[in-house]
């Protein structure tokens, strides 16, 4: 993490501008991850520049993997080029030292499902949040079949005994893409049919990326199913943008009427793309259109129009497809909205407790927020003060709150504004590049 950084936001009346941001967290993960247990030399252009993802990068390199990082892939100077000799399955080396996740629970969760099934023990461990946030999830159906961790409290560090694996048919208690992902892929190593089913969809960036890779995918009902022992085949290609970065631009511009604002070169997966539908409801003006689909993921622009707020209300059904976008929404509901959220108590046990820590950042500017124990009711009816909301290590609390203070009537001193470094280098000087009338 760099120094610390308090982050000075002064209040805009509308946001314009055509804008890139930097290549999905998500898919990056997976595309690194499974480069490395390919057959080849997989190739990525606009790898995603934050912290979260050099983390995965860092890992596979203690785990003998040869990856070459550089500048590029689009034309934005925080792009960044990648390439990852595969080892094939099974083929990661015993590390010399622990492996450092940083504060990334995607590289935590999915790589304990690739090291499952590999015969040493390896160690993960992470920064302070990270070791706070719960790995139990990953560790039971892991278990099962047939891996053994220590983990004190089910948290990190925690040692993973990896060994021959055996399929399961797990049903996810709570709605999970990273666990989803981390059975997959432990299942991919094993002799026969792993099946998950969800009772919530999830994000399919795995099952995609799965299949850009040559490993079938079988769907039926609520069940992503995998057959063991497919060899996986290098990919070369681009990154999409990543929606839930900008997910704080859209916020803004849906938030502030006159903002338009445009989103090119953005992911526009559909099991991301739910905070669309959610602007559109609460009033924004948002039009999207598809350029491409590459890799199974599709890519193009959004333009988000701002006229005004309608309240919202949003329950445990369209909470998963909406997890990493609620501090953002809250932020947009402080300027004039109403957002009333419940069955989202994952947002405890993310990079922070995201339910308190939202609340007493929106309320250090002046904000009207209740909080519950599984979600928050933000009542934007008085208008933001500004003043000095604290990011609490989480960059998308950072982020969230750097939003909310456009739109306070004085300047936002955000504390810990350094964190935003884990997904989005680059947000402040966007910020700053944004047309904005003051
Ligand atoms: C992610 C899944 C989500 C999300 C996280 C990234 C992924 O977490 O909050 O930022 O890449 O699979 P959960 O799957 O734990 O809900």
């Amino acid at each position: 993490m760099p120094s610390a950084l308090d982050a000075r936001i002064a209040p805009a009346r509308r946001v314009t501008g055509r804008i890139r941001v930097p290549g999905d967290k998500s898919i990056s993960h997976r595309y690194a991850l499974l480069g490395a247990i390919a057959h080849g030399t997989t190739e990525l252009t606009n790898y995603s520049p934050g912290a979260d993802c050099q983390s995965t990068l860092t890992c596979l390199r203690t785990l003998g993997v040869a990856i070459t990082i550089g500048p590029g892939g689009s034309d934005t100077p925080w792009a960044r080029t990648v390439t990852i000799v595969g080892r094939g399955l099974r083929g990661l080396q015993l590390p010399h030292a622990a492996l450092d996740a940083g504060n990334s629970g995607t590289t935590t969760r999915l790589m304990s499902g690739i090291l499952a099934a590999h015969p040493f023990a390896s160690t993960i461990v992470g920064d302070a949040s990270l070791s706070r946030r719960p790995m139990k999830r990953v560790i039971e159906p892991l278990t099962r079949m047939g891996a053994r961790f220590e983990a004190e409290d089910g948290c990190l560090p925690m040692t993973i005994h990896g060994g021959p694996l055996t399929p399961i048919d797990f049903t996810a208690p709570v709605p999970s893409a990273q666990v989803k992902s981390a059975i997959l892929l432990a299942g991919l190593q094993t002799d026969g049919l792993t099946q998950v089913h969800e009772a919530v969809p999830t994000r399919d960036h795995t099952e995609l990326a799965l299949a850009a890779f040559g490993v079938s995918v079988e769907l039926s009902g609520d069940a992503i199913g995998i057959r063991g022992n497919q060899p996986l085949s290098a990919v070369s290609g681009a990154i999409p943008g990543d929606v839930s970065s900008a997910t704080f631009w859209a916020v803004a511009a849906a938030a502030l009427p006159g903002s338009d604002l445009e989103i090119v070169d953005l992911g526009l997966n559909p099991s991301r793309t739910a905070l669309f539908d959610v602007l559109e409801r609460a009033g924004a003006e948002v039009t999207r259109h598809i350029d491409t689909v590459a890799l199974g993921e599709p890519r193009g622009t959004v333009r988000v129009r701002g006229r005004g707020l309608r309240p919202l209300v949003l329950t445990a059904t369209e909470v998963p497809a909406l997890i990493d976008e609620l501090p953002a929404l809250a932020a947009m509901a402080t300027v004039g909205g109403d957002l009333h959220v419940t069955g989202a108590a994952e947002l405890r046990v993310k990079e922070s407790d995201r339910i308190s820590a939202l609340a007493a950042g929106l309320r250090a500017m002046g904000g009207d927020v209740e909080e519950f124990s599984d979600g928050f009711h933000v009542r934007g009816a008085r208008r933001l003060t500004g003043g000095r909301p604290d990011a609490c290590h989480d960059h998308r609390l950072a982020m969230a709150f750097a939003i909310a203070g456009l739109a306070a009537s004085s300047e936002t001193v955000i504390g810990g504004a350094e964190a935003v470094d884990v997904s989005y280098p680059g947000f402040f000087e966007t910020l700053a590049a944004l047309g904005r009338a003051d």
